[in-house]
């Protein structure tokens, strides 16, 4: 009678609630070996139901391949996504399937991010001259009214505001220049200069470039140190997860679609207007090094070359990178400069660790850069000078 009901109550958990050793010889044969069958059976269906991660399943949800102690771990379960993620998601998900439409009217918009008078725009007008209707200008001059020395940057000054280093205004500054530069139907490729920013090959070179990739340069890379993940705030979950924190420089170069849906953000944006920002919970999350590289890492992460055409010198290891002045300006420093054809990035942490990637274009290594910075405006004579000679070389 008593086995009989441990029989009907037939689940593994339920075992405890056996009859003690004072019933036992009150089992008859037959019940036992149903009772037996009938744990093997169940045993056998949890092992098909939940499989341990060691065969099939580990090809199936990691492409990293698996290690022998996640194989015993229960499988993460999936996160569902907010109702703002799967709208979010789905929105940027149609916008990257539609296809560019480049035509001879294609024009590449460069926008200069400057707090007044660009000191090179002598340098640009050379750059520009004879390209005319290949490219489009905006600046974005956050101090003072620039006073323009080229044709091709004559009105062409958007409604700009004030920008707070490290603050979200430098990220509002950016999207004020892209919606400018897709009022343009034309406009393909969206550039990000600064003042300090000169152009180190020819028009055509940095044209042909820039439309035949057929991805967005900008700048990515994990960094555990104190200076990448270590500027993380748990209150960007769920959306932002600290395994998708990237750091990257902030001058970048984007495709049209890539543009569109920078400009539609408000969901991933208002995380980091909120949550990234100098001095919240004792971290120095600086916007600008963070939002587009940790956004395109989650959402295209195929759609981006993760370094940045504009090449920056940090090897002095210093707050700012190098400054060149006119003294170091030389045909062998340039040449250097547009030699490189790998780009590094290097960790914060103690272990310094050196991230080397080659700079492919279409899958062909080339020099990685097209613009470098930052330059003394007391270089432009002699840039001026070897303008010709160093965009040829
Ligand atoms: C950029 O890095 C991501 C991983 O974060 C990778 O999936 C992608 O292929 C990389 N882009 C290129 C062009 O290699
Ligand atoms: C150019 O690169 C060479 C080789 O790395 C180096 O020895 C030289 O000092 C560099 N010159 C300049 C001006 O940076
Ligand atoms: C970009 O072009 C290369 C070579 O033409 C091609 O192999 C690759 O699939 C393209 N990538 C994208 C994201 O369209
Ligand atoms: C730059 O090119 C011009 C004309 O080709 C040449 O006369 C001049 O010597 C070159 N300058 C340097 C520093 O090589």
């Amino acid at each position: 009678m008593k086995a009989g009901q441990a029989w009907h109550l037939g689940s593994i958990g339920d075992m405890q609630i056996l009859p003690g050793p004072r019933h036992r010889p009150s089992l008859k044969r037959p019940i036992w070996i149903i009772f037996l069958v009938s744990i093997v059976s169940l045993f056998l269906v949890c092992a098909y139901i939940y499989p341990p991660r060691g065969s099939a399943p580990c090809y199936v949800f990691s492409s990293r391949g698996c290690n022998v102690l996640s194989d015993w771990l229960p499988p993460a379960p999936a996160r569902a996504y907010t109702d703002e993620e799967i709208a979010s998601r789905v929105v940027i998900r149609e916008i990257l399937k539609t296809s560019p439409t480049k035509s001879k009217n294609s024009k590449i918009a460069f926008m200069f991010l400057s707090p007044g008078s660009l000191p090179f725009e002598k340098l640009w007008d050379k750059f520009f001259n004879g390209h005319e209707g290949k490219f489009s200008v905006y600046v974005h001059a956050s101090k003072e009214r620039p006073v323009h020395v080229s044709r091709y940057f004559l009105n062409r000054d958007i409604r700009s505001d004030e920008i707070v280093w490290g603050k979200i205004s430098m990220i509002d500054a950016e999207r004020r220049l892209l919606a400018n530069a897709l009022k343009d139907p034309d406009n393909q490729h969206f550039v990000l200069l600064s003042d300090s920013c000169v152009p180190l090959h020819t028009f055509e070179y940095v044209y042909n470039s820039l439309m035949y990739a057929n991805i967005s340069f900008i700048d990515c890379f994990q960094d555990p140190g104190p200076h990448g993940n270590g500027r993380y705030s748990d209150h960007m979950l769920p959306e932002v997860q600290k395994k998708d924190f990237r750091k990257g420089a902030q001058w970048f170069s984007m495709i049209r679609q890539h543009a569109v849906i920078v400009v539609a953000d408000s969901l991933y944006y208002s995380k980091f207007r909120d949550y990234c920002k100098p001095g919240l919970e004792g971290k120095n999350c600086i916007p600008d090094e963070h939002y587009l590289p940790t956004f395109f890492h989650m959402l295209d992460p195929v759609g981006i070359a993760n370094w940045s055409v504009t090449h920056v010198d940090w090897s002095e290891r210093k707050w700012h990178p190098k400054l060149y002045k006119a003294p170091d300006i030389t045909l062998e420093l340039l040449k250097n400069i547009t030699s490189i054809d790998e780009s590094k990035h290097v960790t914060s942490d103690d272990k310094r660790e050196e991230q080397v990637q080659a700079c492919l274009w279409n899958g062909i290594k080339r020099p990685c850069y097209l613009f470098a910075r930052k330059f003394h405006p007391g270089a432009l004579d002699k840039l001026l000078k070897l303008f010709s000679n160093y965009t040829t070389l």
